[in-house]
Protein backbone atom coordinates (compact mmCIF):
# COMPACT_ATOMS: atom_id res chain seq x y z
CA UNK A 1 0.00 0.00 0.00
CA UNK A 2 1.98 3.36 -1.06
CA UNK A 3 1.63 6.12 0.93
CA UNK A 4 0.57 8.45 -1.97
CA UNK A 5 -3.85 9.47 -1.68
CA UNK A 6 -5.71 6.65 -3.63
CA UNK A 7 -7.91 7.65 -6.19
CA UNK A 8 -10.33 5.35 -7.08
CA UNK A 9 -12.55 6.74 -10.57
CA UNK A 10 -15.30 5.75 -12.23
CA UNK A 11 -15.43 5.91 -15.83
CA UNK A 12 -19.02 6.05 -16.91
CA UNK A 13 -18.05 5.50 -20.63
CA UNK A 14 -21.56 5.96 -22.85
CA UNK A 15 -23.64 4.87 -19.90
CA UNK A 16 -26.08 6.99 -17.68
CA UNK A 17 -28.45 9.69 -18.98
CA UNK A 18 -28.36 12.86 -16.47
CA UNK A 19 -30.97 11.61 -14.61
CA UNK A 20 -29.63 7.90 -13.37
CA UNK A 21 -26.88 10.34 -13.19
CA UNK A 22 -28.51 11.84 -10.26
CA UNK A 23 -30.28 8.72 -8.99
CA UNK A 24 -26.40 7.03 -8.79
CA UNK A 25 -25.28 10.11 -6.88
CA UNK A 26 -27.71 10.43 -4.46
CA UNK A 27 -27.37 6.63 -3.67
CA UNK A 28 -23.45 6.69 -3.36
CA UNK A 29 -24.34 9.92 -1.09
CA UNK A 30 -25.90 7.98 1.14
CA UNK A 31 -23.82 4.79 1.32
CA UNK A 32 -20.71 7.21 2.01
CA UNK A 33 -22.53 9.00 5.09
CA UNK A 34 -23.59 5.30 6.35
CA UNK A 35 -19.73 3.58 5.62
CA UNK A 36 -17.20 6.94 5.09
CA UNK A 37 -14.09 6.60 2.89
CA UNK A 38 -10.93 5.79 5.11
CA UNK A 39 -8.13 8.80 5.28
CA UNK A 40 -6.19 8.97 2.20
CA UNK A 41 -8.85 7.76 -0.24
CA UNK A 42 -10.43 10.01 -2.79
CA UNK A 43 -13.01 9.35 -5.09
CA UNK A 44 -13.97 10.76 -8.97
CA UNK A 45 -16.80 10.18 -11.04
CA UNK A 46 -16.51 10.73 -14.58
CA UNK A 47 -19.91 11.07 -16.51
CA UNK A 48 -20.61 11.75 -20.18
CA UNK A 49 -20.71 15.75 -20.89
CA UNK A 50 -24.64 16.30 -20.52
CA UNK A 51 -24.64 14.75 -16.92
CA UNK A 52 -21.76 17.00 -15.92
CA UNK A 53 -23.91 19.77 -14.83
CA UNK A 54 -26.58 17.96 -12.79
CA UNK A 55 -23.62 15.64 -10.87
CA UNK A 56 -22.23 18.27 -10.11
CA UNK A 57 -25.15 20.07 -8.73
CA UNK A 58 -26.21 17.36 -6.83
CA UNK A 59 -22.78 16.25 -5.51
CA UNK A 60 -22.40 20.13 -4.21
CA UNK A 61 -25.32 20.53 -3.06
CA UNK A 62 -25.29 17.49 -0.72
CA UNK A 63 -21.88 18.11 -0.14
CA UNK A 64 -20.37 14.42 -1.06
CA UNK A 65 -17.21 13.54 -0.99
CA UNK A 66 -16.21 12.98 -4.55
CA UNK A 67 -14.88 14.87 -7.08
CA UNK A 68 -16.12 15.74 -10.52
CA UNK A 69 -14.29 14.29 -13.63
CA UNK A 70 -14.58 14.41 -17.66
CA UNK A 71 -13.43 11.58 -19.92
CA UNK A 72 -12.22 13.65 -22.37
CA UNK A 73 -11.96 16.92 -23.92
CA UNK A 74 -10.44 19.04 -26.92
CA UNK A 75 -6.81 20.33 -27.17
CA UNK A 76 -7.99 23.50 -28.34
CA UNK A 77 -8.70 26.36 -26.52
CA UNK A 78 -12.14 27.26 -28.05
CA UNK A 79 -13.22 27.73 -32.12
CA UNK A 80 -14.94 26.18 -34.82
CA UNK A 81 -14.75 22.68 -33.34
CA UNK A 82 -18.22 21.43 -34.15
CA UNK A 83 -19.36 19.16 -31.13
CA UNK A 84 -16.44 19.62 -29.04
CA UNK A 85 -16.17 20.31 -25.05
CA UNK A 86 -12.68 22.76 -24.32
CA UNK A 87 -11.13 22.65 -21.34
CA UNK A 88 -12.58 25.63 -20.36
CA UNK A 89 -15.67 24.55 -20.23
CA UNK A 90 -14.89 21.72 -18.04
CA UNK A 91 -13.55 23.96 -15.33
CA UNK A 92 -16.13 26.33 -14.91
CA UNK A 93 -18.27 23.34 -13.93
CA UNK A 94 -15.92 22.88 -11.35
CA UNK A 95 -14.24 19.17 -12.67
CA UNK A 96 -11.55 18.18 -10.97
CA UNK A 97 -9.77 15.25 -13.22
CA UNK A 98 -10.21 14.84 -16.95
CA UNK A 99 -9.39 11.18 -18.39
CA UNK A 100 -6.75 11.75 -21.73
CA UNK A 101 -5.91 9.34 -23.84
CA UNK A 102 -8.08 6.34 -22.88
CA UNK A 103 -7.09 3.25 -25.15
CA UNK A 104 -11.08 3.72 -26.54
CA UNK A 105 -10.15 6.88 -27.51
CA UNK A 106 -6.99 6.18 -29.13
CA UNK A 107 -8.21 3.08 -30.89
CA UNK A 108 -11.73 4.51 -32.22
CA UNK A 109 -11.22 7.88 -32.53
CA UNK A 110 -7.36 7.61 -33.49
CA UNK A 111 -5.58 10.05 -31.11
CA UNK A 112 -2.20 9.62 -31.60
CA UNK A 113 0.35 9.86 -28.45
CA UNK A 114 0.92 13.76 -29.82
CA UNK A 115 -3.12 14.06 -29.54
CA UNK A 116 -2.78 12.90 -25.86
CA UNK A 117 -0.14 15.17 -24.86
CA UNK A 118 -1.88 18.43 -26.37
CA UNK A 119 -5.29 17.30 -24.02
CA UNK A 120 -2.95 16.80 -21.36
CA UNK A 121 -1.29 20.33 -21.97
CA UNK A 122 -4.57 21.99 -21.81
CA UNK A 123 -5.92 20.43 -18.85
CA UNK A 124 -3.12 21.46 -17.21
CA UNK A 125 -3.46 24.88 -18.33
CA UNK A 126 -6.58 24.90 -16.77
CA UNK A 127 -5.52 23.99 -13.16
CA UNK A 128 -6.81 20.35 -13.59
CA UNK A 129 -5.08 16.92 -13.19
CA UNK A 130 -4.93 14.90 -16.24
CA UNK A 131 -5.41 11.52 -15.95
CA UNK A 132 -3.19 9.93 -18.37
CA UNK A 133 -4.00 6.11 -19.72
CA UNK A 134 -1.45 4.12 -21.42
CA UNK A 135 -1.98 0.14 -22.01
CA UNK A 136 -0.73 -2.23 -24.38
CA UNK A 137 -2.81 -5.28 -26.65
CA UNK A 138 -2.63 -8.58 -25.70
CA UNK A 139 -0.60 -8.80 -28.87
CA UNK A 140 1.48 -6.57 -27.80
CA UNK A 141 1.74 -8.36 -24.35
CA UNK A 142 2.35 -11.77 -25.81
CA UNK A 143 5.04 -10.20 -27.85
CA UNK A 144 6.82 -8.98 -25.17
CA UNK A 145 6.36 -5.53 -26.45
CA UNK A 146 3.92 -4.15 -23.22
CA UNK A 147 7.05 -1.93 -21.66
CA UNK A 148 8.23 -0.63 -24.51
CA UNK A 149 4.80 0.72 -26.02
CA UNK A 150 3.84 1.60 -22.48
CA UNK A 151 7.43 3.66 -22.00
CA UNK A 152 6.85 5.52 -25.47
CA UNK A 153 3.31 6.13 -24.45
CA UNK A 154 4.95 7.95 -21.32
CA UNK A 155 7.30 9.27 -22.58
CA UNK A 156 5.31 11.13 -25.34
CA UNK A 157 3.18 12.39 -22.83
CA UNK A 158 5.50 12.99 -19.80
CA UNK A 159 8.60 14.40 -21.51
CA UNK A 160 9.77 18.06 -21.27
CA UNK A 161 7.09 19.13 -18.02
CA UNK A 162 8.56 20.66 -14.74
CA UNK A 163 8.87 18.09 -12.08
CA UNK A 164 6.32 19.57 -9.86
CA UNK A 165 3.65 19.37 -12.74
CA UNK A 166 4.76 15.81 -13.26
CA UNK A 167 4.62 14.89 -9.35
CA UNK A 168 0.50 15.86 -9.89
CA UNK A 169 -0.06 13.40 -12.72
CA UNK A 170 -2.50 10.66 -12.56
CA UNK A 171 -1.43 7.85 -14.45
CA UNK A 172 -3.78 4.82 -15.28
CA UNK A 173 -2.57 1.82 -16.55
CA UNK A 174 -5.25 -0.01 -18.91
CA UNK A 175 -4.52 -3.24 -20.25
CA UNK A 176 -6.36 -3.14 -23.67
CA UNK A 177 -6.72 -6.91 -22.79
CA UNK A 178 -8.23 -6.19 -19.34
CA UNK A 179 -10.63 -3.95 -20.42
CA UNK A 180 -14.44 -4.87 -20.81
CA UNK A 181 -12.96 -8.75 -20.74
CA UNK A 182 -13.68 -9.76 -17.75
CA UNK A 183 -10.05 -10.57 -17.60
CA UNK A 184 -8.72 -8.96 -14.37
CA UNK A 185 -4.90 -8.48 -15.00
CA UNK A 186 -3.37 -10.12 -12.16
CA UNK A 187 -2.64 -7.88 -9.26
CA UNK A 188 1.31 -9.11 -9.71
CA UNK A 189 1.14 -8.02 -13.40
CA UNK A 190 -0.52 -4.66 -12.18
CA UNK A 191 2.13 -4.42 -9.78
CA UNK A 192 5.51 -5.07 -12.16
CA UNK A 193 3.57 -2.56 -14.55
CA UNK A 194 2.84 0.27 -11.94
CA UNK A 195 6.65 0.15 -10.89
CA UNK A 196 8.21 -0.08 -14.60
CA UNK A 197 5.59 3.17 -15.02
CA UNK A 198 6.90 4.89 -11.34
CA UNK A 199 10.93 3.69 -13.10
CA UNK A 200 10.14 5.78 -15.79
CA UNK A 201 8.29 8.70 -14.79
CA UNK A 202 11.78 9.17 -12.73
CA UNK A 203 13.63 8.65 -15.76
CA UNK A 204 11.98 11.30 -17.93
CA UNK A 205 11.28 13.71 -14.72
CA UNK A 206 13.25 12.59 -12.24
CA UNK A 207 12.47 11.02 -8.60
CA UNK A 208 10.35 13.89 -6.87
CA UNK A 209 8.10 13.76 -9.94
CA UNK A 210 8.33 9.50 -9.66
CA UNK A 211 7.33 9.50 -6.08
CA UNK A 212 4.30 12.20 -6.43
CA UNK A 213 2.61 11.02 -9.52
CA UNK A 214 -0.12 8.46 -8.65
CA UNK A 215 -0.38 5.27 -10.72
CA UNK A 216 -4.37 3.74 -11.18
CA UNK A 217 -4.71 0.41 -12.33
CA UNK A 218 -8.04 -0.12 -14.80
CA UNK A 219 -9.18 -2.92 -16.74
CA UNK A 220 -12.45 -5.06 -15.25
CA UNK A 221 -11.84 -4.04 -11.49
CA UNK A 222 -14.90 -5.74 -9.40
CA UNK A 223 -15.22 -5.24 -6.00
CA UNK A 224 -13.65 -8.88 -4.78
CA UNK A 225 -10.71 -7.79 -6.99
CA UNK A 226 -10.32 -3.99 -5.98
CA UNK A 227 -8.37 -4.86 -1.86
CA UNK A 228 -5.58 -7.06 -3.50
CA UNK A 229 -4.98 -4.79 -6.14
CA UNK A 230 -4.79 -1.96 -3.98
CA UNK A 231 -2.35 -3.47 -1.30
CA UNK A 232 0.31 -3.21 -4.14
CA UNK A 233 3.61 -0.96 -3.46
CA UNK A 234 3.39 1.37 -6.28
CA UNK A 235 -0.73 0.74 -7.15
CA UNK A 236 -2.13 4.26 -5.90
CA UNK A 237 -5.75 3.39 -7.35
CA UNK A 238 -8.19 2.40 -9.73
CA UNK A 239 -9.86 3.67 -13.07
CA UNK A 240 -13.26 1.28 -12.31
CA UNK A 241 -15.47 1.35 -16.06
CA UNK A 242 -18.11 -1.21 -15.66
CA UNK A 243 -18.43 -1.87 -12.18
CA UNK A 244 -18.43 2.14 -11.52
CA UNK A 245 -22.04 2.07 -12.95
CA UNK A 246 -23.35 1.13 -9.60
CA UNK A 247 -23.24 2.85 -6.51
CA UNK A 248 -23.35 0.19 -4.27
CA UNK A 249 -20.55 -1.82 -5.89
CA UNK A 250 -18.54 1.48 -6.35
CA UNK A 251 -18.74 2.42 -3.36
CA UNK A 252 -17.52 -1.57 -1.87
CA UNK A 253 -14.52 -0.66 -4.11
CA UNK A 254 -14.02 2.72 -2.36
CA UNK A 255 -14.05 0.89 0.21
CA UNK A 256 -12.09 -2.16 -0.62
CA UNK A 257 -8.84 -3.09 1.48
P1 LIG B 1 -13.94 -2.00 -17.23
O1 LIG B 1 -13.73 -1.81 -15.75
O2 LIG B 1 -15.36 -2.03 -17.64
O3 LIG B 1 -13.10 -3.14 -17.74
O4 LIG B 1 -13.33 -0.67 -17.94
C1 LIG B 1 -12.07 -0.25 -17.58
C2 LIG B 1 -11.82 1.08 -18.17
O5 LIG B 1 -11.63 1.21 -19.37
C3 LIG B 1 -11.87 2.25 -17.27
O6 LIG B 1 -11.42 3.40 -17.93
Amino acid sequence: MSERELLISGNWKMNHTHFEAIQFVQALSALLRATPLRAGRALSVHPAFTALRSVQTALESDGVPVALGAQNCHESEKGAFTGEVSAEMLKKLNVSYVIVGHSERRQHFGETDELVRAKADIVLRHAMTPIVCVGETLAEREAGEAKGKVGRQLEAVLSARPPAVVAGMVIAYEPIWAIGTGRTASSEDAQQMAAFIRATIGHVAGADAAEGARIQYGGSVTPDKAGELLRRRDVDGLLVGGASLDAESFHEIALAR
